[in-house]
């Protein structure tokens, strides 16, 4: 499903302005295609609970794929094994409607983000459920799209400050891009 979420992953790091020496955390990274993105002067940490899909970034790690230094763990992002605002920012992507508990996913990224940092949220996003926001919709199964979720209402029970918002995978998945900064 590369393709179809290309945009989005090529655009998500551009908004974090990103300087020599910045730590990034990426929870939820899947098979790393995201990190491609990544110039080598910041380095990341990349979490996923998927020992398979971690085992697929590793194998592009390998192959040279990524320009920055990238640390990858196994871990659930519901308890991150990481200190208070260790990360300068953080990014998320198509990962908050496949979690059990996106609120308490977002205030763990919150807790392990400098309060002068910004997370970038990207995800398929509908403010009403629709058609496409039913769990049975075998397009959104496919695409791994997970549940819907009011992404909205989740930054704002959050207390994040919403900063832009961006229409990404127009043509695919419709996904938005949201920068929120930590108040
Ligand atoms: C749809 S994929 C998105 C992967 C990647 N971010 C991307 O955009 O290509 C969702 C990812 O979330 C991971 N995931 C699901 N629940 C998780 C959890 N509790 N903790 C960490 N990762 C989780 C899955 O293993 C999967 O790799």
């Amino acid at each position: 499903m590369a393709p179809s979420f290309a945009d989005g992953h090529s655009k998500m790091y551009k908004p974090l302005n990103l300087k020599s020496g910045d730590h990034i955390l990426e929870v939820g990274v899947g098979t790393g295609i995201s990190l491609t993105n990544i110039p080598d002067f910041v380095k990341v940490d990349a979490i996923d609970y998927s020992e398979p899909m971690l085992v697929k970034a590793r194998k592009r790690q390998e192959k040279g794929e990524y320009a920055a230094k990238i640390n990858f763990q196994q871990m659930d992002a519901h308890v991150l094994e990481f200190d208070n605002n260790q990360f300068d920012h953080s990014v998320v992507a198509h990962t908050l409607a496949v979690v059990a508990e996106p609120e308490v996913v977002l205030r763990e990224i919150m807790r392990v983000t400098k309060s002068s940092g910004l997370i970038v949220i990207v995800n398929h996003y509908k403010d009403k459920k629709g058609i496409i926001g039913t769990i049975w919709n075998p397009f959104r199964k496919l695409l791994g799209l997970g549940k819907h979720v009011n992404f909205k209402q989740l930054i704002e029970n959050c207390g994040l400050k919403i900063l832009s918002e961006e229409r990404v995978n127009r043509f695919t998945t419709h996904s938005r891009m949201l920068v929120c900064q930590i108040p």
